[in-house]
């Protein structure tokens, strides 16, 4: 596998070919916040644009997104897929390619990908030279609905994920579910289970999501985020809720990575809101229909994963939940449900509890090939 400092390739666009239908639809374009007027003008206080990409996106999408902004000239930074170069060797590459080209405090950085490139470059823009403008144009669906808005930035540091980041929001979002074409189906159901967690926190309406409708359900997504991102942009309290099924997430989320089935995040969230809700019937009287009708939706929603947890796991994943950032004493907090739409946050549980979450989970095998 290469190393990340070789797989930086920023280079002078020479026009490449572009597909016209693509262009056309990119056209559709919708823009979450436009506060900086519209994009033509946004380019032309720019003194330079530059578009950073990955590997897997940039073949489908980046001769694309040139061509449809008019600009004469965009610098191109391409970089390896994946959360393991979410971290600062990447960025130090994207700051010397932004030296190497003379990027002033003018320049506009275009993060172009899945919440990997959104992280990352959210990061390198907002800290180059104390902070440059730049605009997220989501191409996942999981960072179209979340990791694209609310202006986290960050990178992965010392074997723990997000550890150096930044508040800093981007100029623009923009969504335009085009780029979901090329997306694999495995990360389509990722994002879905995001989608769900909005309606379990905000929206009951967001709980007919599925793989026919889920296209017209994205912008209410990010106007939930931005909504709850608005009232609480630095997580003190009520921002907290985002983070519904991401304890037990996140510890199974860990934990997989070290097996040799990993699960994406979306997919780990999908069980651990199984256990969010369990803990939400037993602590706060939520309603277990509730719970059951999510259940029926979860082989759809891992249909692609493979998941192989048994009894053996539960310990492991309990020791990643004394580990997570957001976990101050010694009993994990959770954010549960008293019912659909009403979320309470800084929820103590105790780890007997919590384990016997996890169990829950983990008999009813959901997913289990
Ligand atoms: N900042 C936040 O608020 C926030 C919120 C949630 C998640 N995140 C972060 O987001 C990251 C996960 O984001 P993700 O799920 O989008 O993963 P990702 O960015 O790693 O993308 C997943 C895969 O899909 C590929 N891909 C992306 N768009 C494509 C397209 N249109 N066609 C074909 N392939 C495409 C990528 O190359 C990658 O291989 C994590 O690092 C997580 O920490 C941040
Ligand atoms: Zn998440």
């Amino acid at each position: 596998m290469k190393q990340a400092s070789e797989c930086i390739d920023s280079r002078q666009r020479t026009g490449q070919h572009w597909n016209d239908m693509h262009s056309e639809a990119l056209g559709s374009m919708s823009f979450l916040r436009r506060v900086a007027g519209s994009l033509e003008s946004m380019l032309s206080e720019t003194s330079q644009v530059f578009i950073l990409t990955d590997e897997n996106v940039a073949p489908f999408w980046l001769p694309e997104v040139a061509h449809w902004l008019h600009c004469d000239s965009t610098n191109e930074i391409v970089i390896k897929a994946g959360e393991q170069y979410k971290n600062l060797q990447t960025v130090q590459r994207i700051w010397k390619t932004l030296m190497k080209h003379h990027a002033d405090r003018n320049a506009l950085l275009i993060n172009l990908g899945g919440g990997t490139i959104t992280d990352l470059g959210g990061f390198a823009a907002s800290t180059y030279k104390r902070g440059i403008k730049f605009i997220n144009v989501p191409t996942t669906l999981l960072a179209m609905v979340d990791a694209a808005i609310g202006g986290k930035t960050g990178i992965d540091f010392g074997g723990a994920k997000n550890q150096i980041g930044t508040f800093a929001e981007a100029e623009d979002v923009m969504i335009n579910p085009v780029f979901l074409e090329t997306l694999p189906p495995r990360e389509i159901h990722s994002g879905l289970a995001e989608m769900l967690k909005y309606g379990f926190i905000a929206d009951a309406n967001l709980l007919n999501v599925n793989l026919k409708n889920y296209q017209q359900h994205i912008d209410r997504c990010g106007e939930i985020k931005r909504d709850i991102v608005a009232k609480d942009p630095t997580e003190k309290g009520l921002r907290k809720i985002l983070n519904f099924g991401h304890t037990l997430g996140h510890a199974i989320e860990s934990y997989c990575l070290t097996t040799d089935h990993p699960l994406l995040h979306g997919e780990a969230v999908a069980l651990g809101m199984v256990g969010a809700l369990w803990l939400s019937v037993k602590q706060c009287c939520l309603n277990e229909k509730v719970l059951k009708d999510y259940e029926a939706k979860l082989p759809m929603l891992l249909s692609e994963a493979e998941i192989s947890l048994s009894e053996a796991d539960i310990e492991p994943i309990l020791g990643y939940l004394v580990h997570d950032k957001k976990n101050k004493g010694e009993n994990p907090q959770f954010v549960l449900l008293e019912a659909v739409g009403r979320p309470v946050w800084d929820v103590l549980v105790d780890y007997d509890t919590v384990k016997r979450s996890l169990e829950f989970i983990i008999t009813n095998e959901y997913g289990k090939r």
